[in-house]
């Protein structure tokens, strides 16, 4: 099976490899930019280059199956002049790339469910996909992102079947294009909600989503789904068992097994906000639960495709004047615990404590992000 096999089936089973999961680091420019600046460095071509370089020029292969790339990094290097797809092909590490082109406002945005968004890039998408593919991309992902609107603890019908189409829509296209498509209908975790509002709105959400695949003739064993684990907003005041990762994890099965089927190999889960500490610990949870209890078994691979979840530690170093090498040591010990999570297999008892530099409480809530 290689890094360039252009077979749905094997790309899907190569990324959903035991253990193993995805490194989201396509942000865009923007959203970089953003958490650059944070970090007092300046949001360059040259800056981007180098803080990607710690994560592409790092040993992940043990734990990290695909890294999603945005696509001016898909013809940036390493300082040793390694592009960062050959570096990440020397490890066994598909390349993947993100073909959205960001949020814009839905036209019908207004009252409580202003700040709706669908995604733009549809337009161009096939056009863009055969150079993708050129440069060594095999799998490629598209990010719709739903807010749940305050006061009607809802997303709109509107907002859930546009986005649904355009996931299909994508999916479609890049399946005939020799690339897996990712699809990533992520509900936001802004906002005071309970972990019941959220139970509810994302199984409409990926119901739909695979309802849109399957009218589109999108074969499901196609695909991955990338999704948010079922959790309380990050606004939410309230005590008790939503904050326990086995309520968490029992919710977040509850709703995938009722609405997608067994044909999808995987659930790359986002970390959506959750501290690095949390996700690792929730995704854990997951595998745990989806194990220890045959009312949850699961026929996907619950693994990660975290941003957030990965890079939070790296960028906090890197802004405090750390060396590449210990942001590289960084980058290899958090992929590893999320490694061992995918597994249901992380034990602070014996594997010592999470890596995270980081708080473990809190969130990593961004609210700029989607701007190409
Ligand atoms: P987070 O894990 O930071 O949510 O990012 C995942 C991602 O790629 C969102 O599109």
């Amino acid at each position: 099976m290689s890094v360039l096999s252009t077979d749905l089936t094997e790309i899907a089973s190569r990324l959903c490899s035991a253990g193993k999961g995805i490194l989201a680091s396509d942000e865009s420019p923007s959203t970089m930019g953003k958490r650059l600046v944070k970090a007092g460095k300046d949001n360059t071509p040259e800056t981007r280059r180098q803080y990607r370089g710690l994560f592409y020029g790092a040993e992940l292969g043990g734990a990290i199956s695909g890294a999603i790339l945005h696509p001016e990094a898909l013809d940036m290097k390493l300082d040793d002049g390694r592009s960062f797809v050959e570096a990440l092909h020397s490890q066994g590490i598909m390349v993947g790339v993100k073909v959205d082109e960001g949020l814009e406002p839905m036209e019908a945005s207004c009252g409580a469910y202003e700040g709706e968004t669908s995604t733009k890039g549809l337009e161009t998408l096939e056009e863009r996909l055969a150079t993708y593919h050129e440069k060594g991309a095999r799998f490629a992902k598209w990010r719709a992102a739903m807010p749940i609107c305050k006061d009607e603890y809802r997303i709109s019908r509107a907002a859930i079947e546009k986005n649904a189409a355009q996931l299909a829509a994508y999916a479609e296209l890049c399946i005939a294009h020799g690339i897996l498509p990712i699809v990533e209908p992520e509900i936001l975790i802004d906002g005071d909600h309970d972990g019941g509002v959220y139970f509810v709105e994302t199984r409409k959400v990926l119901g739909e989503c695979m309802h849109a695949l399957v009218q589109r003739g999108v074969r499901l064993d196609h695909i991955l789904l990338k999704c948010q684990m079922v959790t309380p907003g990050v606004d939410w005041k309230g005590n008790g068992p939503w904050r326990d990762p086995a309520t968490i994890a029992r919710w977040t099965l509850d709703a995938l097994r009722q609405t997608v089927p067994p044909a999808v190999k995987g659930i790359m889960f986002l970390s959506g906000g959750q501290t690095e500490y949390q996700s690792t610990v929730n995704l854990n949870e997951l595998n745990v639960t989806a194990r220890a209890f045959n009312e949850f078994a699961v026929p996907y691979r619950l693994s990660f495709s975290f941003g957030r979840g990965l890079q939070a530690s790296v960028l906090d170093m890197w802004s405090r004047g750390e060396s590449k090498e210990a942001c590289m040591k960084k980058a290899e010990e958090v992929a590893r615990v999320n490694g061992l999570a995918a597994r249901g297999a992380f034990n602070e008892a014996v594997d010592g404590a999470h890596p995270t530099v980081l708080p473990k409480s809190g969130n990593l809530q961004e609210s700029f992000r989607g701007v190409y």
